[in-house]
């Protein structure tokens, strides 16, 4: 039989389009269904603000780092750890290259289950579900979501489903065509959102809620928490960054992509408590729900508007829905663009195995909602103790791996890669900014992420 030909290296239409879909992967319900109730949480301005701190200091380095190991290598992520020829241990490089095809399918199987969530509320929406809601009926609808087996599983799968198609077609007919459309939908509804809450909401008690920061409320905590929540947003250390970056060609400038990233990523996680809060304020319902923020809340304040509130509801949940869909599609292209390029399989092949796989791990994470609730798989390790199948996934893809990721490919492109070619690479020729760069990931992020991480996994500052 004939050896099957490896997939060509595809590459982006333009810059353009890569911001797209790289913004399309930072931007999802980490920004809209996390980042507000994550904030109200811990206080609004002070975490707001150490929030920005760590996106400059932690985020845009390691976003250049991890589009320099793509572009450089024009390699989906293990090869791409190999392809640098490193003189020390190449072993280690290996397993990280490993984790940056693993971390992103661990962070699918419970993301897909909320992205269906986001399905379930926006036909939900749409028919007319959340009309008319009596006291309590809101938190009873998602409690019942919660408890039903079938219908979590339906909407993971319809949310799997999509994912899988858009990426079996390939970067530019799947991935590209996709940002293309959903990304200014996106950004477009955001803004009729923030318009309308700032309008009709109490938009300067927003403003002040995050922006005056209340110095007595920072602690290791929340400095913590903002870490967790910036590697997140920003997709790092999970393989979508690096992927996306090898499609890059050479005449893009990765410091300035990094940039823009950054601060799309940032902007929207501020545009959504801006269409979030002003209404939550005004219509004097709890801010700091948790994560039933966007979905018991939200509904309430919906119904309340009347007529219109069932448009908006519509909306913020095809908002929701979108953002998730452009996160899914860089979290499988990873494993994907790596076994199609390996020459062993076709993408839409690869593409199916690898979405059948996660979709498999992810029909025990819907169930840990419910039947599998109390089942602790690792119960008897006390640090594993209290976590269920999706606490468990949860906390050693995004909390640990991701993490432990991002810090060991800071001392990759600081320590084992030659300076030279990190310095062509970063075309900023050999100035202060590239130094300062440079200087962040040898020293300031893999200390600063160690702490994090070390606190993250162990707790050793509680
Ligand atoms: N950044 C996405 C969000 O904020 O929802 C989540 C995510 C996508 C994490 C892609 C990691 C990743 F590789």
């Amino acid at each position: 039989m004939n050896k099957m030909q490896a997939a060509k290296h595809e590459h982006w239409s333009s810059g353009f389009t890569f911001l797209l879909a790289a913004v399309g992967s930072a931007v999802g319900l980490g920004n809209i269904w996390r980042f507000p109730y994550v904030v109200a949480e811990n206080g609004g301005g002070a975490f707001v603000l150490i929030y920005l701190a760590i996106v400059v200091v932690f985020g845009i380095p390691l976003l250049m780092s991890e589009l320099m190991i793509g572009r450089k290598s024009q390699k989906p992520p293990l090869d791409a750890m190999r392809s640098f020829k490193v003189s020390k241990a190449q072993r280690l490089w290996d397993a990280v290259g490993w984790s940056y095809l693993l971390v992103p399918m661990g962070i699918l199987t419970f993301y897909s289950v909320v992205a269906g969530w986001t399905l379930d509320y926006a036909i939900g929406m749409g028919i007319g579900t959340f009309n008319d809601l009596k006291e309590g009926e809101s938190a009873q609808i998602f409690a019942d979501l919660q408890a039903s087996p079938a219908k979590l599983i339906f909407w993971m799968t319809l949310s799997v489903g999509i994912t899988v198609g858009i990426v079996a077609r390939g970067l530019k007919s799947g991935l590209e065509q996709t940002v293309k459309i959903l990304m200014p939908a996106l950004f477009a509804i955001l803004v009729i959102l923030v318009l309308y809450a700032s309008i009709t909401g109490d938009f300067v008690r927003s403003f002040s809620f995050m922006f005056t920061p209340d110095f007595s409320k920072i602690t290791p905590e929340l400095v913590l928490m903002a870490a967790g929540q910036a590697f997140f947003s920003l997709s790092l250390g999970s393989g979508a960054i690096m992927v996306y970056g090898s499609y890059l060609t050479k005449d893009i400038s990765i410091p300035k992509m990094a940039v823009g990233v950054a601060f799309a990523d940032t902007f929207v996680a501020l545009l959504a408590g801006f269409a979030i809060f002003p209404i939550v304020f005004a219509f004097g319902v709890d801010h700091a729900a948790g994560p039933g923020l966007v979905f018991v809340t939200l509904p309430i304040v919906f119904n309340d508007m009347g007529g219109i509130g069932q448009v908006f509801g519509l909306l913020f949940f095809l908002l929701l829905a979108f953002a998730a869909v452009t996160s899914t599609i860089s979290l499988l292209e990873p494993m994907v663009a790596q076994l199609s390029e390996s020459g062993k399989i076709k993408r839409p092949r690869a593409a199916i195995y690898a979405g059948a796989a996660f979709w498999f791990v992810g029909i025990f994470v819907a169930l840990s909602n419910n039947i599998l609730a109390e089942v602790y798989p690792l119960g008897f390790i006390p640090l594993f103790a209290g976590m269920n199948i999706e606490g468990l996934i949860n906390f050693l893809a995004a909390n640990v791996f991701m993490v432990l990721n991002g810090m060991l490919v800071a001392i990759f492109v600081g320590w084992a890669v030659k300076r030279s070619v990190t310095l062509e690479e970063m075309g900023l020729g050999d100035s202060v900014i590239f130094k300062i760069w440079f200087a962040l990931v040898r020293f300031v992020v893999p200390v600063g992420v160690s702490l994090i991480f070390l606190d993250v996994a162990f707790g050793i500052f509680q």
